[in-house]
């Protein structure tokens, strides 16, 4: 269920909602993220026992040189491109590793330490790629192996065409409301109706806030202590027929139905996906949840997290900012599968910018 926030914080952002306007995201390179426990590998294994990593985990190199994860990746636009790795590396040793584009090295960046296995880092090495599918092999060059890797973000030279979708592509097809909804919702318990559910081809939208969502499977980031409002249960459930873990599934909480508007009569469903816009980010996401009748803008833990949002369940979210599209038609099954939901969300996204 929907979190309320305190009143004193409430007003708080109330207030800086009427001094801060609307982030503008019009940058039009693409980036598209692969995770590392995706993509092949030697020497190495697919963990998520330290805590920090988006995706399901990391790939944790086994220590000797030559251990090594290949991502296979796909540029929409040739030209310069940003080649962003995540690792973490918990030890004061510097885990060199050789970038290597289509078999040929083009740097060996340090991957130095982040102190502890649970924080987490980026460095950056960039290049220029041409359009269409590269490899790019990341190799230990030391005894010690690589570091913890947790994913490569890859920003090619610009928008459209190819490859993922971007923010700017899908937010220019956001920019006017037909509104489909009897009337519009709340961001918050205290504020008034002002957010309209709008119509698209083949999809509804809202522009709204993110309130964090802790509920269904109890785990150490969601329970009773962390989250005030926490409830041990989903509107929807796992095929195992589980609360859904809100700290590691990235997923979309929906207005309960109500005179206002009910999703149900606009082919949406448990599981439908869904894109979330935040900071010229896209994250895809299921429905998962439901919440008040009146109050809409609300996503989970994990969805906050990867989006860069601060998830914390009491205090944190962001107050405007996040654009979600919701795609017809388009339940997945698992539910609990986000990897799916990532390749059927830039399949329904990428028809969606064409219909619209
Ligand atoms: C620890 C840690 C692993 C890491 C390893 C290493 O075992 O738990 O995640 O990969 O150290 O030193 O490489
Ligand atoms: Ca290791
Ligand atoms: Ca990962």
């Amino acid at each position: 269920m929907r979190k309320f926030r305190p009143i004193a914080l409430a007003l708080a952002l109330f207030g800086a909602a009427l001094l801060v306007p609307t982030a503008a995201t019009t940058a039009s390179a693409a980036t598209t993220t692969y995770q590392a426990e995706n993509a092949a590998r030697t020497q190495g294994v697919v963990e998520s026992n330290h805590a920090g990593f988006t995706g399901t985990g990391f790939v944790n190199y086994d220590n000797v040189a030559g251990s090594s994860v290949t991502f296979t990746v796909n540029v929409g636009t040739a030209g310069n491109a940003a080649l962003v790795f995540r690792f973490a590396n918990g030890t004061t040793i510097n885990r060199p590793m050789t970038i290597a584009v289509d078999g040929t090295t083009i740097a060996t960046p340090q991957f130095a330490s982040t102190s502890v296995w649970t924080s987490w880092n980026t460095t950056t090495v960039n290049t220029t790629l041409p359009t269409g599918s590269h490899t790019i092999k990341t190799t230990a060059t030391t005894a010690n192996g690589g570091p913890n890797l947790d994913s490569l973000a890859v920003t090619d030279a610009g928008g459209g065409g190819g490859g993922a979708p971007t923010a700017a592509e899908l937010l220019a097809k956001v920019t006017s409301c037909s509104q489909i909804s009897n009337g519009t919702y709340k961001t918050d318990s205290e504020l008034g109706r002002t957010i309209p559910v709008c119509g698209k081809n083949g999809a509804v939208f809202w522009k709204a806030d993110m309130d964090v969502d802790c509920d269904g499977l109890r785990t150490s980031q969601c329970n009773e202590n962390t989250d005030p409002w926490y409830q041990p249960d989903t509107a929807f459930h796992t095929s195992t027929d589980q609360p859904l873990n809100a700290a590691t599934l990235p997923y979309v909480v929906v207005p309960s139905p109500s005179s206002t508007w009910d999703y149900r009569n606009f082919q949406i469903a448990g599981g439908g996906v869904v894109a979330v816009i935040y900071n010229n980010q896209v994250s895809y996401t299921v429905v998962g949840d439901t919440g008040p009748v009146d109050i809409i803008g609300e996503a989970s833990y994990a969805a906050a997290s990867q989006l860069g949002i601060n998830p914390n369940p009491e205090n944190g979210g962001t107050d405007s900012g996040v654009t979600y599209i919701v795609f017809k038609n388009s339940t997945i099954n698992p539910i609990e599968n986000h990897n799916l939901a990532v390749t059927r969300g830039q399949e329904l996204a990428r028809t969606f910018i064409n219909n619209n």
